[in-house]
């Protein structure tokens, strides 16, 4: 999970990280009335989980509240790289001195952590690291030595920076470290680190992705998700515990295990490539190894609750759970989905293959549901579903 740059900033604070006071403003009106609060010049920045903000005309300088209002109107609302600005950071000016880079991350290739740091820092970095990487620094960590204070005075001093930023970016860095290690980080990036011209080593802008997979020893990250940003339908299959994905066709498909569901996508859509409309998977839901009737309920709730949803492909690989238990489970969901007054109300083609497929199929045929069709072929079936998925409802 990627965290906007007040989150950061927010986390920062809690490790003793020098950064500017700020307060997060939804409407113009309230960004004036947090640079009143400030008082005096502020900094006007959209919140977007994307960099390059400042190029984007994204971060504006604001000499008094009443311009902090105007900057606000301009920058809510405007697209960053397909990321809508729905708030802004308010933050006090800071009179820079210099402006250095610095970043913690993962170095998966290396199977370490990596430090970069340079004191040629800013909006300019990537041309900076493309022209003249000699000015960027790249220092492994240890994961078992970690960074303390000499550690991190070594790393400033190789990104170069000037003696009398030295030991207030060694104690940042070493902050730093701490937040990247006890948050379960992945990458922790300063850009920029700055020197301000009172001598003050400060974190003006702050990039943070934590590990979704620590999240079970980090109760306190849920609260930092963006909610709004989430796909309801995508929350809801994972309150259920179920892999779902929306894309953007029109045909719903449910399969079994990772790979047999990676490859649906493909026949779908290239079966769908030669009808009028081309026809693409709508979203795709992996119901893994056991299918019970509860889990395919669910599946086919979610998958249906999809409006752009015109057909539907079942694809089952029958290994470890049998054919006859996932065609028990699609009778079974049907029932259920009456029960619970949801219509199916799209054509289903379910294709079973594997171990007990012809009892599945016998099932299946014999229970006579509406609107499914079973076809054989993992091929023909993907053709079949597009095929109605064209015809639509
Ligand atoms: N509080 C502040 N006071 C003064 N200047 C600021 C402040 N915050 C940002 N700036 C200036 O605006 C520039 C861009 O800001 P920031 O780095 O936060 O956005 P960005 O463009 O998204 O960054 P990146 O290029 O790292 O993605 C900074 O390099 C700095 O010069
Ligand atoms: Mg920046």
């Amino acid at each position: 999970m990627d965290l906007f740059e007040h989150q950061a900033k927010e986390l920062f604070a809690a490790y003793g990280i020098p950064v500017p006071r700020g307060i997060v403003a939804h409407t113009a009106d309230e960004a004036r009335e947090a640079a009143q609060q400030l008082g005096g010049r502020v900094v006007v920045k959209a919140q977007v989980k994307t960099g390059g903000r400042g190029k984007a005309g994204g971060v504006k300088l604001a000499e008094d509240a009443a311009d902090a209002h105007r900057k606000a109107t301009e920058i809510l609302g405007m697209d960053i790289k397909g990321h809508t600005v729905h708030k802004v950071l308010i933050e006090e000016a800071s009179a820079i001195a210099e402006e250095y880079y610095f970043s913690f991350l993962l170095d998966r290739a290396n199977r370490t952590f990596l430090s970069i740091c340079s004191a040629s820092g800013g909006m300019d970095i990537e041309e900076v690291a493309h022209a003249t990487p000699e000015k960027v620094a790249k220092i492994p960590i240890s994961p078992l030595e970690g960074v303390n204070r000499a550690k991190a005075r070594e790393i400033a001093r190789a990104g170069g920076l000037p003696e009398k930023a030295v030991e207030g970016a060694a104690e940042l860095i070493e902050k730093l470290w701490c937040c990247f290690v006890d948050e379960d980080a992945t990458l922790v990036e300063v850009n920029p680190m700055i020197l301000s011209v009172d001598g003050q080593v400060r974190a003006l802008d702050g990039k943070v992705t934590l590990d979704d997979n620590a999240a079970f020893r980090q109760p306190d990250h849920e609260a930092l998700v963006d909610r709004g940003a989430e796909d309801p339908l995508e929350a809801a299959a994972k309150a259920k515990g179920l892999n779902y994905v929306k894309l953007d066709g029109s045909v719903g498909i449910i399969g079994n295990g990772a790979g047999l569901v990676m490859s649906t996508l493909d026949v779908v859509a290239y079966a769908g490539e030669k009808l009028p409309g081309a026809p693409r998977p709508a979203n795709f839901l992996d119901i893994g190894g056991g299918a019970s009737a509860e889990v395919m309920a669910n599946g086919l709730e979610i998958i249906l609750s999809d409006p752009s949803v015109r057909s539907v492909f079942v694809n089952v690989f029958g290994g470890i759970t049998a054919c006859d238990a996932v065609a028990e489970g699609i009778v079974a969901a049907f029932r259920l989905l009456g029960e619970r007054g949801e219509q199916v109300g799209r054509p289903l083609v379910v294709r079973l293959d594997g171990n007990n497929a012809a009892r599945g199929r016998q099932i299946l045929t014999e229970a006579n549901l509406p609107g499914v069709e079973l076809v054989n072929s993992m091929d023909d079936a993907a053709a079949r579903a597009a095929e109605l998925a064209v015809a639509g409802v």
